[in-house]
């Protein structure tokens, strides 16, 4: 019997155009517009998605003021990396996803095009099933964050049970999800941010204590108030001289992870293991951050919902900072 999702999915028809926003140019948010482009096709073990949210990252906002990889990039160039949304279609040798899974998907640059669009055609391995807690909107706000999220707190720091464990830049999209899957792992979790906004929703997610690394306070005596017996690891979601201080506490033997892109990154420290990483998308790791979502409970703290169409705005937001989890857009009615 055909589940309602796959009723859905059958019955929606595909375009052989969409709505997507993309740049003509790299530029200021406004050259982020509205476009109709041709709907990708999905190849060989490829999936087609129909989007419902599309995750807003900083470095998002990077690629459209002119930060590329290598070469030049093909323009218009649809925007985003990581989203959610129902499979609506799939190409030769895909055997894990069919129509009308409800998926979660990662790809940081994607020949086919990004995720602020009705449609992507992504790498069946890069997408993975949303555990049932999440809604698509929820979900494409948490795909690639919580892939990082997770594996810095499971893989590369290998969190444990009555460990004391430091999230530096805890209020952003990475690390309110960190302090959960922290949180869950049995640790006794301090977030550094900055702000009483801040503070109150990473204490609402879970961390035991935060530190406020705002100018004119003294976060480190504070830290050492918390920590007496120092910090058994840290994850770094925002680096500079305050983070510095604070990774002063980790003990000898102790771990600091981050993933590529915090800047400036953190040093080496003699006796302490600091790994540099990127998040993974693969079926492995969707289970795990299935498994990792629903057993942390895990709350996707929104801190806008922002029409496609207005995408422009939403890069507006994510450079303004202050972001308090993630900033998302809807691409189609309802949240999936
Ligand atoms: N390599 C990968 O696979 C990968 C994947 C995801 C993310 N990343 C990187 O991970 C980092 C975090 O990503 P995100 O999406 O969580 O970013 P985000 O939402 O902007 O969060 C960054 C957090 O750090 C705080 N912060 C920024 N500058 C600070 C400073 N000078 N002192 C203290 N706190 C500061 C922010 O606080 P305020 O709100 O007060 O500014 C915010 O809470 C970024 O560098 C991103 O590029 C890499």
């Amino acid at each position: 019997m055909a589940t309602v999702l796959e009723i859905a999915a059958r019955t929606l028809q595909i375009p052989t155009t969409m709505k997507a926003a993309a740049i003509d140019r790299f530029g200021p948010p406004d050259v982020l517009t509205v476009h109709t482009v041709p709907t990708p096709e999905p190849g060989p073990g490829e999936v087609l998605i129909a989007v419902y949210g599309a995750g807003v990252g900083v470095w998002d906002a990077e690629i459209r003021a002119g930060w590329w990889p290598k070469g030049k990039p093909t323009f218009p160039l649809v925007l985003g990396t990581d989203g959610a949304g129902l499979v609506v279609a799939k190409g030769t040798g895909v055997r894990r996803l069919a129509p009308g899974d409800r998926v979660w998907a990662y790809e940081f640059i994607n020949p086919k095009g990004g995720f602020y669009a009705e449609f992507v055609a992504v790498n069946a391995e890069h997408a993975g099933l949303v555990p049932k807690r999440l809604d698509l909107l929820h979900a494409g706000a948490a795909a690639v964050t919580g892939l990082t999220a997770l594996q810095g707190i499971d893989d590369h720091l290998e969190v444990e049970s009555g460990e004391t464990v430091l999230i530096y830049g805890a209020s952003g999209a990475v690390g309110t999800l960190a302090v959960q899957f922290a949180k869950r792992r049995g640790a006794r979790v301090i977030g550094a941010v900055r702000g009483r906004d801040a503070a109150r929703l990473v204490k609402d997610l879970g961390a035991e204590a935060t530190i406020n690394v705002a100018k004119d306070e003294d976060y480190f005596e504070h830290l050492k108030t918390l920590a007496p017996h120092g910090l058994d690891a840290a994850l770094v979601l925002a680096g500079g001289e305050a983070t510095e201080e604070c990774l002063a506490l980790v003990n000898a033997g102790g771990r600091i992870a981050y993933p590529n892109g915090v800047e400036p990154a953190p040093r080496k420290r003699p006796g302490i293991s600091v790994t540099a990483y990127d998040a993974e998308a693969g079926p492995q790791q969707w289970t795990n951050l299935a498994r990792g979502v629903e057993d942390a409970k895990l709350d996707v703290p929104l801190a806008a919902v922002v029409p496609l169409a207005r995408a422009a705005k939403a890069h507006e937001r994510v450079e303004r900072g202050h972001v308090l989890g993630r900033v998302v857009l809807r691409v189609r009615p309802g949240n999936g």
